[in-house]
């Protein structure tokens, strides 16, 4: 392990510009449940039932109280030294976060360039108006209403089946284009197309350095796939 974490040490001193794709293990460490690790939420809970727009058009209050309760600990949640030893990073580099993470912890911890691949719990959007709230009290009533025209409110969560922001996109292959390393932190690099972001990066030739606690698809594909928990790994990587 020493012997990777100096190697993974060496490719991130080379490297100005770095973009850094995260997923739910970068939380897990602020008490934030990841989706496919046991005990999990998609063990919990169907994927189906609470995460795709048809759920919504079925059950929107089962879906509302599923989010109601993830704005509850995931507002309450704290960054932990993973997401802070990113935020330091630049300090001396240029660095792109790119985030499956709904929880706004990486902004919290300090990070200035945070691309939110899948939105974010704090903002709601209005189905009918198409406008656009941030801020809204934690626990919202059941089932919320647009403050402007009244229709309904939904989470501004990009679901299974939906499209990611075109813009947040462009900006993230803008990002991958001009980076020198790119790190995945903490995902199962299952969930597409924000995990084909890290498999580009590898066929474009950019050194990836992987942290999670287990073994995923890219593992093999990485310059250095460093196993462990990012609260532990990342301090000593980043410094
Ligand atoms: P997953 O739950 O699929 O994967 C979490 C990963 O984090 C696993 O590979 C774990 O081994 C790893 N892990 C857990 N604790 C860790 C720790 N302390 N340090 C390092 N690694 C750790 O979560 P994601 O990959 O983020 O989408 O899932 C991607 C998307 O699927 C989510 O954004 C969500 C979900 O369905 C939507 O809800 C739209």
């Amino acid at each position: 392990m020493e012997d990777l974490l100096g190697r993974a040490k060496y490719l991130l001193a080379e490297a100005r510009s770095i973009c850094v794709l995260t997923g739910a293990g970068v939380s897990a460490e602020s008490g934030l449940a990841t989706f496919r690790d046991s005990g999990g939420l998609w063990e919990q809970h169907r994927v189906q039932d609470v995460a795709t727009p048809e759920a919504f058009e079925r059950d929107p209050a089962l879906v509302w109280r599923f989010y109601n309760a993830r704005r509850r600990s995931g507002f309450s949640a704290e960054p932990n030294p993973a997401h802070l030893a990113l935020a330091r990073l630049e300090k001396s580099k240029k660095v792109t976060i790119l985030t499956q993470n709904v929880d706004g912890l990486h902004s919290k911890a300090g990070s200035r360039h945070v691309l939110e691949l899948h939105g974010s719990l704090r903002r709601v959007r209005c189905t009918s108006c198409g406008r656009k709230t941030e801020d809204d009290p934690v626990e919202l009533p059941i089932l919320p209403r647009c403050a402007a025209c009244r229709g309904l409110l939904r989470p501004d969560i990009v679901w299974f089946g939906e499209m990611l922001d075109p813009a947040v996109v462009s900006a993230a292959a803008e990002a991958l284009a001009r980076c020198g390393l790119f790190m995945v932190v903490g995902t199962s690099a299952q969930v597409h197309p924000a995990a084909s972001f890290a498999f580009e990066a590898v066929e474009r030739g950019i050194p990836v350095i992987e942290v999670n606690k287990e073994p995923t698809p890219l593992s093999r594909l990485a310059a250095v796939s460093l196993l462990g928990k990012a609260g532990e790994l990342l301090p000593k990587l980043a410094g």
